[in-house]
C-alpha cells in the first residue's frame, strides 16, 4: 500500500537527539532557541516562538495578540478543527466563512461580509493543504476594518505568496510539526512574526508569564506551560534543513500527478494561482464519487484520506455558530487527498495516476 504520509527520520536526527540528552538540557533550553531563530530566518520573519504543538501555537496567537473574550474571529470551516478550538481557547468566538471552492482557502468577499455583519476582530486564514490564502485581498480587507490577520500555517512550511513566504504574512502565523506535515518533531509547533510586541507576549505567554528580563519566579501575566522540549527542538532544526529538498519532491509529485489526473472527466486537480507556491502538504482531488474512488485505491494498493469529511460548523461544539459556506459543504462530500510526500517515488506515482484512471474508465462503462 502507497500510504499518504510516511514521515522519515535518519541519523542525523538520532545523532542530535544524543547530544541533547548528553546535554542534561532535555526540557526548554539553548537548542530550543537556535530553533526558533533558524525557522523565523527561514521563513523571513524577525521572531519564532516554539510552543508544544501547532494548536497551543495557535491559541498562543490569539492571547499575543490580545483577541479574547467578546472578539469576534473569521476563519474557514474547512479545516482541523483546531483553528476554530484556538479561538475558542482564548475566549473568542468563531464565525465561519465560505472557501473559494478553487483553493479551499478562504473566500475574501464572504470573509469580508462576515467581518462587517458581526464587527469581526480578526482573521483567522488557513493556508489548507499547503496553498497560501490570497494574502494579499485579506491583508486589505483586514486593514479596513481594523481586524488581525493571523496565518494557520500548520500546512504551509514554506508556501509563499509573491516573494514573501509564509509566517511573514499576517500578523502573526502558526505552524504544526504534528508526523504528516512537510516538516517534523513529533509534535510541536512554531508562531512567527515580525512584531517584537507579540513575539515577547508569545514568547511569555507560553513560559507562564515570565518575562526574560525579570527575576525566574516573577510571573506578568497568566500563563500555561506551552514550551517546546530541547529534544524537539534538536529534531526540528535537522528536518528543517531536510524541508526544502522536501518541498521540492512534493511539488515534482504533485507536478506529474497533475499531468497524469487533470485530463480524466470528472476529476478536479489541485490549482496553483500564478502569484503563489504552493507546497502540496496534501495533493487533493474532487471526484463526485469520492468514497467509491476511495474503496477503489484502497483495492489498488493506494492510501487515500478525507480532509476534511464533515466542516467544523456541523460538529457538535459548533452547531450553533453563524456560517454561510455551501462551497465548504461541498467540498467536504467531495474531497480525496492522495500520496503526495516525499517517499512517493515515480513508480509510485504511476500507480496512483493508472489506479485513478482506471476507476473513471470502469465508471463509465467502457
Ligand atoms: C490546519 C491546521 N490547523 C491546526 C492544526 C493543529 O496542529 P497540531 O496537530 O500540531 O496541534 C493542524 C494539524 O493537524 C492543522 O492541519
Amino acid at each position: 500500500m502507497i500510504p499518504i504520509a510516511n514521515p522519515q527520520f535518519g541519523n542525523r536526527e538520532q545523532a542530535a537527539i544524543a547530544d541533547v540528552l548528553d546535554s542534561g538540557r532535555v526540557a526548554d533550553g539553548p537548542v530550543v532557541r537556535q530553533f526558533e531563530a533558524e525557522f523565523a530566518d527561514f521563513c523571513g520573519a524577525s521572531h519564532g516562538v516554539a510552543t508544544t504543538n501547532g494548536t497551543t501555537a495557535l491559541h498562543t496567537a490569539f492571547e499575543a495578540l490580545e483577541i479574547g473574550e467578546g472578539d469576534v474571529v473569521v476563519t474557514s470551516p474547512f479545516s482541523f478543527i483546531a483553528s476554530a478550538n484556538a479561538a475558542r481557547f482564548a475566549g473568542a468566538t468563531p464565525v465561519f466563512a465560505d472557501i473559494d471552492l478553487s483553493t479551499y482557502d478562504l473566500d475574501p468577499h464572504s470573509t469580508e461580509k462576515l467581518i462587517e455583519e458581526h464587527d469581526a476582530d480578526a482573521i483567522l486564514a488557513v493556508h489548507l493543504f499547503g496553498l497560501p490564502a490570497d494574502m494579499t485581498e485579506l491583508r486589505e480587507i483586514a486593514d479596513a476594518h481594523d481586524c488581525a490577520l493571523i496565518e494557520d500555517a500548520a500546512q504551509a512550511h514554506g508556501a509563499a505568496v509573491g516573494g514573501s513566504q509564509t509566517g511573514t504574512l499576517g500578523d502573526a502565523a502558526c505552524f504544526s510539526f504534528y508526523p504528516t506535515k512537510n516538516m517534523t518533531t513529533g509534535e510541536g509547533g512554531m508562531i512567527t512574526t515580525d512584531r517584537e510586541d507579540v513575539a515577547k507576549r508569545a514568547a511569555s505567554f507560553v513560559n507562564h508569564g515570565r518575562v526574560e528580563d525579570r527575576p525566574a519566579y516573577e510571573h506578568v501575566r497568566v500563563g500555561q506551560n506551552y514550551r517546546m522540549t530541547s529534544v524537539l527542538g534538536a529534531i526540528g532544526r535537522v528536518q528543517l534543513d531536510r524541508l526544502p529538498a522536501y518541498n521540492e519532491r512534493r511539488r515534482a509529485n504533485a507536478a506529474r500527478l497533475t499531468e497524469g489526473l487533470a485530463p480524466i472527466e470528472g476529476i478536479e486537480t489541485p490549482v496553483e494561482p500564478a502569484d503563489r507556491r504552493h507546497v502540496y502538504h496534501q495533493y487533493t482531488i474532487r471526484c463526485e464519487d469520492r468514497d467509491g474512488l476511495a474503496e477503489h485505491l484502497e483495492v489498488e494498493g493506494v492510501g487515500s484520506a478525507v480532509y476534511y469529511p464533515k466542516p467544523i460548523h456541523h460538529q457538535p461544539p459548533y452547531e450553533e455558530s453563524v456560517a454561510k459556506a455551501p462551497a465548504a459543504e461541498y467540498a467536504a462530500e467531495s474531497v480525496l487527498s492522495i500520496p503526495v510526500h516525499p517517499e512517493v517515488n515515480d513508480e509510485d506515482l504511476e500507480q496512483v495516476i493508472e489506479a485513478v484512471q482506471d476507476f473513471d474508465t470502469t465508471n463509465r462503462g467502457q
